[in-house]
């Protein structure tokens, strides 16, 4: 049987979880050079940010790396919609002087497409890794033309099952107490939605393909149990977000190293779509579900400008503080230092 190591060429079956908005390229070149998986997140860069990222992946390491991407379909967007989003968020624009008709409308986040694809074919990454499904079975084939091992998240047996028919190399199952986007794609009925130590022996179970845990792993005994039930490996990623190598705001850190940490929730008002993050001030007054966000990821406008003056005043009240339900692992050590302390797991 294959090994998860030797699927993706590592040392260790360990993949730094890919958390756009909190990391680039410095943390995927420090755990790959310490013999895990770094991970680039790329759901929210440019082209040029993309090719530039890259770049620097391979000045830094010589040693696999994986490169991650959404592949949701985008809404049409809705005036309707969004004037309920923005009456909503009315009281705050109030509050803070923000002047309504002058925040830009669209999205937050772009899905893999066939020009980020022929972007890849420069750089033929050795491991590329889907959020929300995977992308047509022509940008999916031109991926595997290059040699490139294909990973993607799944939330329920259905999903893993529909990823391994259509060609994933492994699935990640994640759990539900995992932070940042729910990866769910074929249902989105929360209530579907299982924690890692029920929806990971079932996947182990349901596929031929390995499995790798994600969702509250924090440190070396999360790894060993997650082995313990069949795990071929895992992805952790909150316990990576107060390293140097994170680019996690201040007021971010801040918030994972206080008590706030030990009460997450899935909210939809960031983005649209459901992400578990520390609860603060507008997840508390408008959800943490809202029925007024738009669809993913059209919330994003519309919220941007009040996290924008909250945050030049030092608050997270309105910040996407993204974490998942254990905190514990979060150490102010290097991305290196959590790698070699996960991997002690692997016993
Ligand atoms: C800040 C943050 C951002 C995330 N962004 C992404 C992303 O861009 N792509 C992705 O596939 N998963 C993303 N995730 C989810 C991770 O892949 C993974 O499922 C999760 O971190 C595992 O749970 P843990 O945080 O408890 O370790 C993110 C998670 C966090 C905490």
């Amino acid at each position: 049987m294959t090994t998860l190591q030797q699927l993706l060429g590592t040392e260790l079956p360990l993949v730094q979880a890919p958390m756009a908005g909190v990391q680039g390229s410095a943390m995927a070149v420090a755990v790959s050079n310490a013999g895990g998986l770094g991970s680039l997140p790329c759901a929210m860069l440019g082209a040029d940010a993309m090719r530039g990222e890259l770049a620097a992946i391979r000045a830094g390491t010589d040693k696999p790396y994986n490169v991650n991407f959404f592949c949701h379909t985008p809404p049409e967007p809705s005036a309707e919609r969004e004037a309920t989003w923005r009456a909503a968020l009315a009281p705050y624009y109030a509050e803070f002087g923000i002047d309504a008709a002058s925040i830009p409308t669209g999205p937050g986040r772009n899905p893999f497409s066939a020009d980020v694809a022929a972007l890849l074919g420069e750089f033929r990454p050795p491991v590329v890794s889907f959020h929300f499904g995977l992308p047509s079975e022509a940008l999916l084939a031109q991926v595997h033309g290059w040699g490139a091992k294909v990973l993607a998240s799944a939330t329920t047996v259905a999903e893993a099952l529909w990823l391994q028919a259509r060609g994933a190399d492994a699935v990640i199952a994640q759990g539900l107490e995992a932070g940042g986007h729910r990866g769910h794609f074929l249902s989105h009925d929360l209530t579907r939605q299982l924690g890692t130590f029920a929806l990971l022996p079932q996947l182990v179970r349901a596929l031929k393909v390995p499995v790798i845990a994600a969702g509250g792993i924090a440190d070396a005994d999360g790894v060993a149990a997650a082995m313990a039930l069949g795990a071929a490996g895992v992805q952790v990623g909150t316990a990576y977000m107060l390293t140097p190598e994170a680019t996690t705001t201040a007021i971010h850190r801040a918030a994972l190293k206080s008590e706030a940490a030990r009460h997450t929730a899935l909210t939809n008002l960031f983005t649209g779509r459901p992400a578990r993050g520390i609860v603060n001030r507008v997840m508390r007054e408008l959800g943490p579900i809202g029925a007024a966000a738009p669809e993913f990821p059209l919330a994003t406008s519309g919220i941007a400008p009040l996290r924008a003056k909250a945050e030049a005043q030092g608050s997270g009240d309105f910040s996407p503080l993204w974490s998942g339900q254990n905190a514990t692992g979060c150490r102010e050590v290097s991305s290196a230092e959590v790698t070699q302390a996960l991997a002690k797991g692997f016993r």
